[in-house]
């Protein structure tokens, strides 16, 4: 029976289910438990909570174009699935498309993958190992870290947003739009700082949203990184990822990454989906969005409240008060995110506000009122912005 708490047997010995039961425990007590709660969308910026009837606006998506729930992205998603990896019987002509078309858009090739974090992994151990040395900023994404020593390369984590390389790096890795602070690599230096390393970018919270034509913040400065991965997942609302390179990147990756041979292809009603999603991540949609961002940063500027970051993610470092105020929100009707250890550092907990260009500034109002009456109510939290992360 699943859940049972009886098993003696089971539970006895270095292997068994007491180890589990103390780790379980041991989470708790620390405070980092995370629970599931099932949302149900009722349009591209509001959801109930299973079992509950109250509608919330929900600030803590991906979907910053508000195209996961738009009707074509709904319809095309019905589509089938792929019943195999893509090297054995599960290619379809929808993966085929879906990587024409970023390619097109793009200007190289692109190869799909299941998500980011398989991307991630791919790019690292099929394109670098031992011998080499990476600079990774201090605050990349765990599917980053993760790739990266995977790699067995030699890893150097530099403080996050630094342009000096160390002398020994072969290739430097950074977000376009990092994930959980909002903000951008000082692109220009970093070019300068390159000096034939290569430099990989994974854009996944810009594509679509920033740059030109939606083509991301490195594209914007001028620099053409030797690899890019976007992530279909977020602003262009279906599921799964791409790298872009040059043609032989994706020879190797087709030939030798394992998170693209050893796994099912994403499924063709994914691909279909994707492919919708990007034909309608249109300049409108991004304006929107830009419009959306600037309201709510200047908004939050007028109550003396800092944000961190420049874009559409919009996080405030609240500190230990930060899953206080994030329940205080959802009292008030918002679902915000709440970032703690170990994705953040600890002491730098905080709020992650997400917009939509879906989002009417109507709800923007609204959230800055709940935002404001919840901040008064907590005491100053110092923080410490250097701490680092669990690299
Ligand atoms: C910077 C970055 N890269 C990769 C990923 C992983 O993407 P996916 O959710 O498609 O696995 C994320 C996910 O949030 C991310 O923030």
């Amino acid at each position: 029976m699943i859940g049972d708490e009886g098993d003696a047997e089971a539970s006895t010995g270095l292997g068994g289910r007491a180890r589990w039961r103390a780790r379980a425990a041991e989470i708790e007590a620390q405070g980092l438990r995370r629970r599931l709660r099932a949302q149900v969308p009722v349009d591209a910026t509001r959801a109930l909570i299973a079992g509950e009837d109250r509608v919330y606006d929900v600030f803590s998506s991906n979907d910053y174009l508000g195209l996961a729930a738009h009707p074509e992205v709904e319809a095309a998603m019905a589509s089938g699935g792929a019943g195999a990896a893509r090297l054995i019987a599960g290619n379809r002509r929808g993966h085929d498309a879906l990587e024409a078309q970023l390619s097109e858009w793009l200007g190289r090739p692109a190869t799909l993958f299941g998500s980011g974090y398989l991307a991630n992994l791919a790019v690292f151990t099929a394109l670098y190992g031992e011998g080499d040395m990476i600079a990774s900023d201090a605050y990349n994404h765990a599917s980053i870290i993760d790739g990266l020593r995977l790699s067995r390369c030699a890893r150097r984590v530099v403080t996050h947003g630094a342009s000096e390389l160390p002398d020994e790096a072969t290739a430097v890795v950074v977000e376009g739009l990092y994930s959980m602070d909002g903000d951008v690599p000082p692109f220009d230096r970093l070019q300068s700082a390159l000096r034939g390393r290569t430099l990989v970018v994974d854009e996944a919270h810009a594509l679509g949203c920033l740059g030109p034509e939606g083509r991301g913040v490195a594209a914007g400065e001028g620099v053409t990184p030797d690899i890019v991965v976007g992530t279909l997942g977020k602003a262009f609302g279906a599921a799964g990822a791409f790298v872009v390179g040059p043609p032989e990147v994706r020879e190797i990756l087709i030939s030798s990454a394992r998170p693209f041979i050893y796994t099912t292809a994403l499924p063709e009603g994914v691909a279909l989906a994707a492919s919708v999603g990007v034909r309608l991540a249109t300049a409108e949609r991004r304006e929107r969005l830009a419009a959306n961002t600037a309201r709510l940063r200047a908004g939050l500027q007028d109550l003396g409240i800092d944000a961190l970051g420049v874009a559409h993610i919009v996080p405030i470092v609240t500190g230990a008060r930060t899953m206080a105020l994030a329940g205080e929100l959802l009292e008030a009707g918002f679902l915000v995110g709440a970032v703690r250890y170990p994705t953040v550092a600890r002491g730098s907990e905080r709020l992650r506000i997400t917009l939509s260009a879906e989002h009417s500034n109507e709800q923007i109002d609204r959230l800055l009122t709940a935002v404001s009456s919840a901040c008064t109510k907590t005491d100053d939290v110092a923080f410490d912005t250097s701490a680092r992360r669990d690299v």
